[in-house]
Order: structure tokens, then C-alpha cells, then sequence
């Protein structure tokens, strides 16, 4: 989703806004631009499309000597992809420049007030009636502006500001959006995400809602919501720009999918002490899961998905019910949690929009709150009453693998830690579930042994344009996340079914040539699918078997088999969705598709 990049400094600003802008390519855009103060004006430069034609674009005006400016990367939501719509807006007489990222909810009332008053609407977008908001109050101090613009405008967002009478100088606030201030030596900057700011440094101050500041090339001061001046701490990055490189991949997606063994390695290992889950320090004790009525896990998309996972192994190893929701229904579903209940909200970002009101409506209701989240110090991470980070590193490609394996590999110290409290698991079977977690990663180096036959499997199937999911038990949470890869990353039409529910219904879709993938894992539901794939097989379908049993390809009860290590069923889900996301790797490979930003998507969705 949006991105947004300031400097100040005494080198040339535009090569630094340009090299962050690229940074935040992976969050997902359809415009850009740049603000600049040159010469007491502010000079814009914007275009629909690529970074790389803002940067052409810069190029052939050329002359840009300002060592102070604003970026933003757009991802339409009010008013289409286009020049006039992208950022920055401009402030009617043209001496104030706004980057917004998130939703302003009252902009129409305040662009019908703005217009009576005489000023001029150019854009869509709900993001420019703040630069003529800020121009209406402004009286020469931007922060009691800011403040005075906070006041005013609802919804969700993070600014940041330059004014023609400030050279040298940037401004920004944030609310339910993140901000961070990137702090390096006689130069600093403004990033709405890590990556932008590497280039220049690894110090940074996360900024709180509510808060803002003035950044300039020797300082940054921050204020609180009724202007006081705090301190504020300063974090260091652990992970470096190689990190979030490509490192002679063709895709991040790939090199993020070969990085889960070390994902996984990285979450579970610091976590397993004499052989059990250590997780006290992440809020989970043995009191909390003794004590609870429930658990609730909230999530979106792929992190939900791990959920699903998470809330089988839950309820199996403790007995503890446990329900896995979509945030943006939770949210609004008047939720029946309380002071006795759990909730876990699952995020890499640590931003996502709904995820995060859900968690705060299960705060409000007295629950207590555990963050799963993957990027340190984030929204979620900070609000959560304790954090389990998922060590998966940067993950740049919109479509997430690593950070999802690496969920679920924290879902499954949680399972361990609460069927052990709760008396359901004894330590014996505890220590033996926590070696088969530790030799996990072992499991899925062997795993991603079968990227070439999953690359000829894709090359025969890559223009299809359907293709089913079926699984049972656990093979049904990974099913759905297996649909959503090829779903996001190859546009190819998919549905995970429950195997059993297949014939309610849906099986009516299924005729010669429909591709049904079916995930059989667990020793228990063998006979079970293989009975839902024969169906299938016998109304012409062409099908794939991922299994870790003993499964020829037979052609009458299928026509591929993909022989996932074998595990017990416990992980198997963490190994059967490798080959589902290489699938859908090679799929989007073969048919074109933009793999690392798939159309209309956007990594971190910090709106509703
Ligand atoms: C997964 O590939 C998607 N990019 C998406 O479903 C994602 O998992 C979802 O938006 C949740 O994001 P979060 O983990 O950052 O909260």
C-alpha cells in the first residue's frame, strides 16, 4: 500500500527520495511522486505508472539541486491511477506539500467547507483536502498546524509536510498508520517502512499516534498530541540491505520461500529450552492457558490462514475451544470475548488495518492480547499486551511464504505451550512435538528438493483457468493457503474446499480437464480424500496428490503425486504448503505474471 520517504541533508535530495521509493516498490502502487523546495518554492514531479518513469521523468527536467524533499508511492483508493491524483498534493498557494498515506473518512464534508471557502479541489482524492487544511490553519508553526489537522480529520493516516518558508525542514504525524524517522549524521529522513531508510542508516524512532515532528539535517524533535516535546527511543535495524535484496534470485518470492528453513530455524530454536517451549516472555504462561475460556485468533488473508492451522493444533493439544476469525468481520461482530479469553492476532506487517481494530475491540472487551508479528516494533507488536515476533526477516514480495511458515511454526510452540498447561499434553509428548518443531527446518530444506518437479508440474498446468483445492483436517487450512498463492500470484481462478464438502455442491464445476490439487497428510484421512479425489478423477479432473503416504500415480486415483517428507501430521502442513507455494511460483512464472507485485495488491493493507 502507499509508501511514503522525506530527506534533509546537504546532498542532493532527489537521488535519495528516488533510491527509497524503490525500496517501497514491494508495498504495492500505481503512481508516484516527488516535492522538493527549490529556490523558497516547491517544485512537484508526478506520473501514473512506475518508479521508473518518475525517475526518467526527473531525469530529462533535470536541474533538481534541493537537499530537502517528500516521496510517495500511490495505491489508488479515492479517484484512478493518474498524474493529477498521485502524490504530493499541493496546497492551494502552492507553498505546502502533503504525502498521505491511509483513509481520511470526513474529507467530502471538509472538501465541500474547503470549496465554499474558495479553495481549489484539483484531485479525487481524499488525501488533498489535508494540504489545503493545512495552508487554512497554518499562522507559522507546522506542528500546532499538524496538531490542529489531527483535530480535525478522521480516519487513518500518516503525513508528511514541507513548506516553502521552511527550507531544510520536513514535518509529519501519524494515526493508525505507520511512521518512522530515519536518523543518520547531519541528514535524516521519514519512511513509512525500514527498507527506505537502509540506505542511509539503521537508527530509527518509530512515531506513535498522535505524535509528530520536525525533522531537519541536525535534529528531530518529537511532540506529543498537545505539543510538548518527548524523547524519544532510538532503535538500530538487525537485518541489512542484503536482506531485502534479491540476492540473484529472479523473484524475492523464490529467494523468500528458499529462505524458510532458516525462517523457521530462527522463530523456533531461541524458543525451545530443555526440550519444551519457552514463551513466558512473550506474555504465554502456563497460568494464562490455565486460567482461559478461550482462544480467539484474528487475522487476514495468508496470516489468517495460519490460523486455521494454528487453531486445529490448538484444540488438539489442549482441549482449549478455539475459533480463528477474519479481522474485518471479527471487529464488527460484537465479538463474545472477555476478560477470560485469549486473543491472538497473527501479522507480519504488525499494520494491517483490521487486524489491528481487532485487536483493540478484544482489548476494549478486557481480553488479554498476544501479537504473532513478523516486523519488529509495528503497530501490533507495540499494542499487543505481549509478542511472539515471527523471525522471518524482511519479506518483500507482496505474496508472503516465509513469514507464513514462519507463523506457523509459532503457532505450534503455542499449541505445545497450551496443551501443556492445560494438562491435555504430557510433557513427554510435549518434548517429542517440540523435537519434530526443532527438526523442521531440516524438513523443509528436503522440501524444497522438489522445486523442479513442481516447475514441470506448473509447465503443464499453467493455463488452466481453474483449479480446485481439497484437504481434510489440516489439509484443509493448508488448501486455502495454497489457493490464495496461485490466486494472487498467476490470477488463476481457485477455490479450497473442505474435501468432504465438495459434493454439497461445488463438484457440479468439476469436468475433464479441471485441475483439483489434494492435499493428503494426514495418515488418519487417507482413505477419506482418496475417496473425495476419486470422485473427482472419475468426472474427468486431472489431478495432484501432495502426500507424505505411500500414493502411486495411477492415473485412476490420480495423475501426479508430489512426495512431501514424512512427518507426523502435527507439521504437516508447514510442509506441504513449500511445494503449493513453488507451484504457484512457477505457475505465475510461466504465464507472465508480475510475481513479486501482483495486480491490485498491496503488502502491508493499512486501510479498511
Ligand atoms: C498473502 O500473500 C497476502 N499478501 C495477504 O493475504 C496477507 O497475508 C494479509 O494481507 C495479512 O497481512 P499481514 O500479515 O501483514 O497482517
Amino acid at each position: 500500500m502507499c509508501g511514503i520517504v522525506g530527506f534533509t541533508g546537504k546532498r542532493e535530495a532527489v537521488p535519495v527520495l528516488l533510491n527509497g521509493l524503490y525500496k517501497l516498490e514491494y508495498r504495492g502502487y500505481d503512481s508516484a511522486g516527488v516535492a522538493l523546495i527549490q529556490d523558497g518554492r516547491i517544485e512537484t514531479v508526478k506520473t501514473k505508472g512506475r518508479i521508473k518513469e518518475l525517475d526518467e521523468k526527473l531525469q530529462s527536467i533535470g536541474g533538481f539541486k534541493s537537499t530537502c524533499g517528500i516521496g510517495h508511492t500511490r495505491w489508488a483508493t479515492h479517484g484512478e491511477p493518474s498524474d493529477v491524483n498521485a502524490h504530493p498534493h499541493l496546497s492551494d498557494n502552492r507553498t505546502i506539500a502533503l504525502v498521505h498515506n491511509g483513509i481520511l473518512e470526513n474529507y467530502l464534508e471538509i472538501r465541500e467547507m474547503l470549496k465554499a471557502e474558495g479553495f481549489h479541489i484539483k484531485s479525487d482524492t481524499d488525501s488533498e483536502v489535508a494540504a489545503h487544511l493545512f495552508q487554512k490553519y497554518y499562522k507559522g508553526d507546522p506542528i500546532d498546524t499538524l496538531l490542529k489537522l489531527s483535530h480535525r480529520l478522521r480516519g487513518a493516516y500518516a503525513f508528511a509536510i514541507i513548506s516553502a518558508d521552511r527550507p531544510g525542514e520536513m514535518f509529519c504525524t501519524r494515526r493508525d498508520n505507520p511512521l518512522i524517522i530515519g536518523i543518520g549524521e547531519g541528514e535524516n529522513m521519514i519512511a513509512s517502512d525500514i527498507p527506505a531508510i537502509l540506505q542511509m542508516t539503521r537508527k530509527f524512532i518509530v512515531l506513535n499516534d498522535g505524535e509528530a515532528a520536525r525533522v531537519t539535517p541536525d535534529g528531530v524533535t518529537v511532540y506529543n498530541d498537545i505539543g510538548q516535546v518527548i524523547e524519544k527511543e532510538i532503535n538500530t535495524v538487525t537485518w541489512d540491505l542484503s536482506s531485502a535484496e534479491k540476492g540473484g534470485y529472479e523473484h524475492f518470492m523464490i529467494k523468500e520461500i528458499m529462505e524458510e528453513p532458516k525462517a523457521v530455524r530462527d522463530t523456533v530454536m531461541p524458543r525451545i529450552k530443555d526440550g519444551l517451549p519457552a514463551l513466558s516472555e512473550c506474555g504465554l504462561s502456563d497460568d494464562l492457558f490455565r486460567g482461559i475460556r478461550g482462544i480467539h485468533i484474528v487475522a487476514c488473508g495468508s496470516a489468517l490462514h495460519a490460523g486455521l492451522v494454528g487453531k486445529v493444533m490448538i484444540e488438539k493439544l489442549s482441549r482449549i475451544p478455539v475459533t480463528a476469525t477474519i479481522a474485518s468481520e471479527f471487529r464488527y461482530s460484537d465479538p463474545i470475548i472477555g476478560p477470560d479469553d485469549l486473543c491472538i492476532v497473527i501479522s507480519q506487517s504488525g499494520e494491517t488495518a483490521d487486524t489491528l481494530a481487532a485487536m483493540r475491540e478484544a482489548k476494549k472487551k478486557g481480553a488479554r492480547t498476544v501479537g504473532v508479528v513478523n516486523v519488529v516494533a509495528s503497530n501490533a507488536a507495540r499494542e499487543a499486551d505481549g509478542v511472539l515476533y515471527t523471525w522471518a526477516g524482511p519479506e518483500i514480495a507482496v505474496a508472503t511464504t516465509k513469514a507464513y511458515a514462519s507463523q506457523l511454526a509459532a503457532l505450534y510452540l503455542i499449541a505445545v505451550k497450551a496443551g501443556l498447561a492445560s494438562g491435555h499434553t504430557t510433557e513427554e509428548e510435549a518434548k517429542k512435538y517440540c523435537a519434530e518443531i526443532a527438526r523442521l527446518p531440516e524438513l523443509i530444506e528436503e522440501d524444497l528438493k522438489l522445486r523442479e518437479q513442481l516447475q514441470k508440474l506448473a509447465s503443464l498446468y499453467y493455463n488452466r483457468d481453474h483449479m480446485f483445492y481439497i484437504g481434510r483436517g489440516v489439509d484443509c487450512a493448508a488448501a486455502q493457503e495454497a489457493s490464495l498463492k496461485l490466486k494472487e500470484i498467476s490470477y488463476i481462478h481457485s477455490e479450497a474446499y473442505a474435501g468432504g464438502e465438495l459434493k454439497h455442491g461445488t463438484i457440479s464445476l468439476i469436468e475433464k480437464g479441471t485441475v483439483v490439487i489434494a492435499l493428503a497428510c494426514d495418515p488418519a484421512l487417507y482413505e477419506k480424500t482418496i475417496s473425495n479425489v476419486k470422485s473427482v478423477k472419475a468426472r474427468g479432473a486431472d489431478v495432484i496428490l501432495v502426500t507424505n503416504g505411500d500414493f502411486k500415480p495411477d492415473g485412476e486415483v490420480c495423475d501426479h503425486v508430489v512426495k512431501i517428507p514424512e512427518t507426523s501430521s502435527f507439521l504437516s502442513a508447514s510442509l506441504s504448503i513449500v511445494p503449493m507455494q513453488l507451484f504457484a511460483y512457477y505457475v505465475g512464472v510461466a504465464r507472465g505474471c508480475d510475481i513479486d507485485k501482483p495486480r491490485n495488491l498491496a503488502k502491508s493493507v493499512t486501510v479498511e
